[in-house]
């Protein structure tokens, strides 16, 4: 823990004992591993910081050492640890093109937008190929041939409207009669210079190289509010106060109630990696047309091989995560023939309601605030333009992507029935969980190493049961807005159906927007 006033800004380095890197769930995912760090001595509390970063993810760390490296005193407030989100939970695919396809950016966004996207897409993707060769950072970077094929009809016309969107945005891409896949397919696109790396490994080594240059870290510090006076904005954490004359958040969600909770729809998405028999891993990154998809590519794990298979995604506490882990491996297994499953985790993303990310100044705050968030599946390139974007936002430059990605924008037209749907579907989920229409059951049936939501005395109680029998008892009710948490039974989290919050099985916020706990019920002991 950092603590002490009036330390000035020293850095030591020195070799750590190792440090696994904790992730928001209770899974292992391959990229939690041991790693020497640098580490940064005592910083002083009381200085006025050019820059608060909030989140070290990919966004957070790129956007501090961009500004570091500039000049500007920066600091970072991570609630957890570094790469303790969705960054360190991700699959690590880096590519030319989007889930938003350029053909539905160009519709929603015009011809203009939709280059400016691409355009930003190649940025972010240039922008880890340059820190990468930068600092020499050793991440398992592979230039990788990507692959897009469709089954059926539809999935036909879906690729041919990506062929035409890209060609028309001037991202390389051609029809494939091969495809390393043993799913049979009718059509398929390819993409060459496409790349994949260890997520963990970069963001650590851009740790070090922001500590390098004398930036600061504060872990397990949760930004609960901040106040804005005079240019300088306060954060408050629970030891301590953080001033900045500009914060970035870098959170995703950014906490507590605001417009992209009706702007961004929170996704869970899974991945198994496992072993196969035959030894014969595709060499590319392979994705199909489904709706859910799948991807499947493979990884140099400690050494062995490992075949990455992810996908059906789905919003955050809406269906069953179990069931997907189940989808995923049936999946996996009709077409590979494994020898073991050797890890299976999930993440999560935000899918902005008209396709494209919010980054830049933060909706209704004060000046010198800003956000970045919905980024869709593609968080490795647009976090890392967004890092960029933030970076010349505070140094008060231009940058071309900056109006495009307004979060203060005016939606099109195009997309309103895509934001009635999202907006339609939390609704839903406040009006149903105040009117208890959740299935409920008694405590007594409870498995340990499980958890549900029961009715006590007509009371909802977000109960689960340890390994030794003990029931851990939460007040469901999310602090945020209110909705009713969901039991999701593989990361043994609680998470909300409304805008993606989730707790830990002793209600601590694993995930924002919220900022406060769950409220524990008690223990029973039995
Ligand atoms: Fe908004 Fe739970 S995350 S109510």
């Amino acid at each position: 823990m950092l603590a002490g006033v009036g330390l000035e800004n020293l850095l030591e380095k020195r070799k750590m004992k190792t440090n696994t890197i904790s992730r928001d769930g209770a899974l292992t995912s391959p990229w939690q591993i041991d790693l020497l760090t640098v580490v940064q001595k005592e910083r002083t509390t009381d200085q006025i910081f050019d820059c608060l970063i909030v989140g070290g993810g990919i966004t957070g760390l790129t956007a501090a050492l961009l500004l570091q490296q500039a000049g500007k005193k920066t600091v970072i407030a991570e609630a957890h640890t570094i790469g303790f989100g969705t960054t360190g939970g991700t699959s690590a695919h880096i590519n030319t093109f989007a889930d938003t396809t350029y053909q539905e950016a160009e519709s929603a966004f015009g011809a203009e937008g939709a280059r400016l996207f691409a355009d930003a897409i190649n940025e972010g993707f240039a922008l880890i190929k340059s820190q990468i060769a930068q600092f020499k950072i050793d991440c398992d970077y592979e230039p990788k041939t990507a692959y897009l094929y469709a089954e059926n009809e539809d999935e036909m016309k879906l690729l041919v409207g990506i062929y035409e969107g890209a060609v028309k945005v001037d991202v390389p891409v051609e029809y494939s009669d091969d495809v390393p896949t043993p799913v049979p397919f009718q059509k398929a696109l390819r993409w060459e210079g496409q790349a994949q790396f260890h997520p963990l490994k970069y963001l650590t080594a851009l740790r070090s190289a922001y500590i390098e240059a004398g930036g600061s870290i504060l872990e397990n510090t949760l930004i609960t509010q901040i106040t804005s006076e005079d240019g300088v904005h306060t954060a408050e954490a629970k030891s301590r106060n953080i001033k900045a004359k500009t914060v970035i958040y870098a959170t995703h969600m950014p906490p507590n109630i605001n417009l992209f909770n009706f702007e961004c729809a929170p996704y869970r998405s899974y991945v198994v990696a496992v072993k196969l028999h035959s030894g014969e891993y595709p060499d590319a990154l392979v994705y199909d047309s489904q709706e859910p998809y799948h991807y499947v590519r493979s990884h140099m794990i400690d050494g062995k091989e490992l075949l990455l298979i992810g996908g059906l995604d789905h919003k955050t506490g809406h269906e069953d995560p179990e069931k997907a882990f189940a989808d995923l491996e049936k999946y996996a297994r009709k077409y590979y023939s494994i020898s073991s499953v050797k890890y299976r985790w999930s993440s999560q993303y935000y899918v902005p309601v008209d396709g494209l990310p919010y980054v830049g100044k933060m909706p209704l705050a004060a000046d010198g605030i800003y956000c970045a968030t919905g980024y869709n599946g593609n968080g490795m390139m647009l976090g890392s333009v967004a890092g960029k974007i933030l970076s010349d936002l505070v140094r008060k430059r231009p940058n071309k992507y900056a109006e495009l990605f307004d979060p203060c924008r005016v939606k099109p037209i195009d997309s309103f029935s895509e934001f009635v749907k999202e907006n339609s579907d939390v609704a839903y989920h406040f009006v149903a969980d105040r009117f208890g229409l959740h299935e409920t059951d008694s405590l007594k049936r409870l498995e340990p190493g499980t958890g549900k939501l029961v009715e006590v005395d007509g009371e909802k109680i977000a109960a689960y049961r340890d390994e030794n029998g003990n029931i851990h008892a939460l007040n469901p009710t999310c602090s945020h807005a209110g909705c009713i948490v969901n039991w999701n039974g593989e990361e043994k989290s609680w998470d909300c159906p409304c805008h993606g919050a989730r707790y830990d099985i002793e209600g601590n916020v694993l995930t924002g927007p919220a900022t406060k706990s769950l409220t524990q019920i008690g223990s029973d002991g039995k």
